[in-house]
């Protein structure tokens, strides 16, 4: 229960609007996007019941033409619950706050890829630009009950100007969905103290995991020598503000991953295998991911060739579905990602396929969430392999999915979600060609007994710690902060 009355803030909207079709002169169709999984899904029910406001760009071709003159619209469509404000970018205004400072400098330096850094002239103005922009969309909404729930790394800068423009009994809190860096990386960071000043803007700022938000303390005391930080209390003090520092790891809507596994269609499923030449009898490894180079999917193609190097009798047996999302694409380093992968794809299948079969199956075919989840119960073997991961809510959902138990999941323990899932999933250290292999050929040779065994266990913390126990945790935090900014009576 949200204690106020809510106003989302993030990048990605929950509902988007496009038209349906060319333009050839007939007057078109508008269609909307509804939001399908993850916290968007998870969040828009909150809203709904608020009443709230949800501030993002807008970024659908039919977005303005169905806003009124604050560019505002009621959503969801059907009834109109609460208001969907859009910010409208200019095309510059994106290149720079997303596809530069956010996306060229936030992004590599907290997953620690500082050689991956591009820091372009103006691309920090933009930034906090466009982080005025929607703090003063913001301040359009907010009154003294407000509870302003802000989103991720897109907006490191807007908190600090939404508190100074809000009411005081109001509540600032942020979730920072991706990893925090440690102090050394944090170093390399180009105007970390506007950073970290405007994250203190906050009443409540949240992490998946410890190590991210002991990260995030030893950060500001070393680069704000004025702060108070108290690293037992995970709080802060600076500029007469307050801060709680908070670790909460983000789970998934599990019951609906394991109701959409068990009901598709067989006949769909067998479709996707036939369409993609996959045989009917095969064991199916996956691994699903946004191409991006934190996601170790080269890593992963090199322990599967050393797999099938050693092991020549799961030739013809297993065959291994890389389900990609193209990501960012206007970003050169993604292209050149996407690029090696496809390429490392077709060198591994040229080396090992046979008449009928190929080692490697890959596809960036848009899938509905209900086949995506029938294809992971279907997996007998799932490889999460990020070289570095906030949370990844992939794995989570493949368990989720797991209603038959009995699929083996493969961690990298670079991801925050190997903290909880870790113990009982097949660990990997996704760099390690020779103990990733090692580790593909023991999930796939472990008795069922086994497998089932170890999925129980991480269904039990899967369904335990899902997207709702993570909002009503989240806003009992909120709750707790709010009731500390409020007037005693
Ligand atoms: C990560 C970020 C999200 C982001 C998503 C997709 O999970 O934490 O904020 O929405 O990637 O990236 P995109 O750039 O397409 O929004």
């Amino acid at each position: 229960n949200c204690p106020g009355s809510l106003i989302v803030v993030s990048n990605r909207q929950p509902y988007r609007h496009e038209y349906d079709g060319e333009d050839d002169g007939d007057e078109r169709t508008i269609a909307v996007d509804e939001p399908t999984g993850g916290l968007t899904a998870g969040l828009d029910p909150v809203c709904q019941r608020t009443n709230g406001t949800w501030i993002a760009w807008g970024d659908g071709d039919a977005d303005f033409d169905v806003t009124d003159d604050r560019n505002c619209v009621a959503v969801p469509p059907s009834s109109e619950a609460y208001t969907l404000r859009r910010l409208d970018l200019s095309a510059d205004a994106v290149d720079s706050y997303y596809r530069g400072f956010s996306n060229r400098v936030l992004w590599p330096i907290c997953h620690g890829f500082t050689d991956l850094i591009e820091d372009r002239p103006d691309d920090f103005e933009w930034y906090r630009s466009v982080n005025d922009q929607f703090a003063t969309a913001v301040a359009d909404h907010a009154d003294e009950e407000s509870i302003v729930w802000i989103q991720d790394y897109h907006f490191a800068l807007a908190p600090r100007t939404i508190r100074d423009s809000i009411p005081p009994s109001a509540t600032v809190a942020q979730f920072w969905h991706i990893p925090w860096p440690t102090p050394e990386t944090f170093r390399d960071c180009p105007a970390a103290v506007d950073l970290l000043e405007g994250l203190l803007g906050n009443d409540l700022l949240g992490f998946h995991v410890d190590r991210y938000a002991t990260n995030f303390l030893e950060c500001v005391e070393r680069t704000l020598p004025s702060a108070a930080v108290d690293r037992k209390r995970r709080a802060v003090r600076y500029d007469d503000e307050a801060t709680t520092v908070v670790a909460t790891p983000m789970g998934v809507d599990a019951a609906s991953y394991d109701r959409m596994g068990r009901s598709v269609d067989p006949s769909r499923l067998s479709s996707f295998l036939t369409t993609n030449g996959i045989p009917s009898e095969t064991v199916l490894g996956l691994g699903v991911d946004r191409l991006d180079y934190t996601k170790g999917i080269p890593e992963r193609l090199a322990a599967l060739e050393r797999f099938f190097e050693r092991n020549p009798d799961w030739r013809g047996s297993f065959t291994f579905v890389q389900k990609a999302t193209p990501s960012r694409t206007e970003i050169p380093t993604y292209q050149r990602y996407g690029e090696f992968v496809r390429n490392e794809v077709d060198r591994i299948n040229s080396r090992f396929a046979t008449d009928g079969w190929q080692p490697i199956v890959y596809t960036d075919a848009y899938l509905e969430a209900d086949m995506l989840a029938a294809l992971y119960r279907r997996a007998g073997v799932m490889i999460v392999s990020p070289l570095v991961d906030g949370m990844n809510l992939v794995a989570q959902e493949y368990v989720a999915s797991s209603s038959e138990a009995d699929g083996a999941l493969l961690l990298s323990d670079r991801t925050g979600a190997h903290e909880r899932l870790g113990t009982h999933a097949f660990s990997i250290d996704p760099t390690d060609t020779d103990g990733f292999a090692r580790q593909i050929a023991d999930s796939l040779s472990t008795p069922r007994h086994e497998r089932r065994r170890r999925m129980s266990v991480l269904r039990n913390r899967v369904f335990e710690r899902d997207v709702d126990w993570w909002m009503a945790t989240q806003f009992d935090w909120i709750r707790s902060v709010h009731d500390d900014r409020r007037p005693d009576p």
